[in-house]
């Protein structure tokens, strides 16, 4: 699907060495594009390029990685002028470098808040501003990762739930001013996802949020990363990937007092359970 699209195509990922980021890199890869992917840690960089590369339909496709700290204003600058100069300026921009630390309010601390906001908020908005000067003249896409926990307020993701409505708020802005460049954005909100992110919240969460998480289908990260690229092709705003997410979404809209509803009986129930245990 859309494979001419992204042929010879240049791709940045932030968040490429694991979970969804990777799934999109490998992805694209697969559909003939140059990929470049940026994270902070240096060993999975490295495992995740060799990954990427053995999915690359031609050896002429090159693949590279940065090591990058996306909250860091001047590090970004830094290191993705580097990236432009060396590899070459984006087609196409994925944010998917995001953290989560799911915890009842009054036990996030405010650092935890702040490494929040500052990786999944400030992270999208450093790479989009330095890299959309380079993008008008060419035009291209961006796809910042938000989540369903982006429309939907969910207990124990306040600190998340906080920086990725922002994400569909700027998004939404952003959108609208680059149409005139060719610049399409979309958001992509992945359901819950098999990934290292997903299984470290799976540990740490609290009881509600975990009793509200196992009713929801989870998704591998191919499959999320398929839906994004679908969508891409299709020129969507919002993805969600499946039809669970989808559903969630509508109702949203259309009934949020009954959402909430659901929610807090949901809630209600896991607190019952767990006083019995
Ligand atoms: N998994 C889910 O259920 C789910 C659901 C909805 C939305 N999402 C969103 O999807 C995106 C990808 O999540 P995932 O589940 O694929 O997570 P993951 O497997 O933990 O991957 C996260 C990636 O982001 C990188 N990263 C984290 N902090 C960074 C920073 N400050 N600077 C640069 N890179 C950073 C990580 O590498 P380093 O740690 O080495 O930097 C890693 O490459 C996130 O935005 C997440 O919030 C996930």
């Amino acid at each position: 699907m859309g494979s001419s699209l992204y042929k010879g195509r240049i791709i940045y990922i932030t968040g490429g060495s694991s979970g969804i980021g990777l799934a999109a890199a490998r992805g694209f890869s697969a559909l003939g594009a140059h990929v470049i992917i940026f994270a902070r840690g240096e060993e999975r960089l490295g495992k995740a390029v060799k990954e990427i590369e053995r999915s690359r339909m031609s050896k002429t496709q090159r693949v590279s990685s940065m090591s990058l700290d996306v909250a860091d204003h001047h590090a970004v600058q830094e290191q993705m002028t580097r990236a432009v100069t060396g590899f070459g300026a984006p087609g196409v921009l994925i944010n998917s470098a995001g953290i989560a630390y799911p915890d009842y309010f009054e036990n996030i601390p405010q650092e935890k808040f702040r490494e929040t906001v500052s990786t999944n908020l400030c992270g999208t908005w450093n790479t989009c501003s330095c890299l959309v000067p380079y993008m008008k003249p060419g035009g291209g896409h961006i796809v910042n990762i938000s989540s369903i926990a982006g429309f939907l307020g969910v207990f124990g993701y306040t600190a998340y739930s906080a920086s990725k409505f922002a994400v569909m708020g700027f998004s939404e802005s952003l959108r609208s001013e680059l149409r005139p460049y060719r610049i399409k954005v979309s958001v992509l909100c992945p359901p819950d996802t098999d990934t290292p992110q997903l299984r470290e919240e799976d540990r740490t969460g609290p009881a509600e949020t975990r009793a509200i998480a196992g009713n929801a289908t989870v998704m591998s990260a191919e499959h999320v990363a398929d839906a994004m690229i679908r969508g891409m092709g299709r020129g969507q705003f919002v993805i969600i990937p499946g039809v669970e997410g989808r559903f969630i979404h509508l109702a949203q809209r259309l009934f949020p007092g009954l959402v909430r509803r659901i929610m807090d009986a949901q809630v209600r129930k896991a607190r019952k359970a767990a006083s019995h245990e």
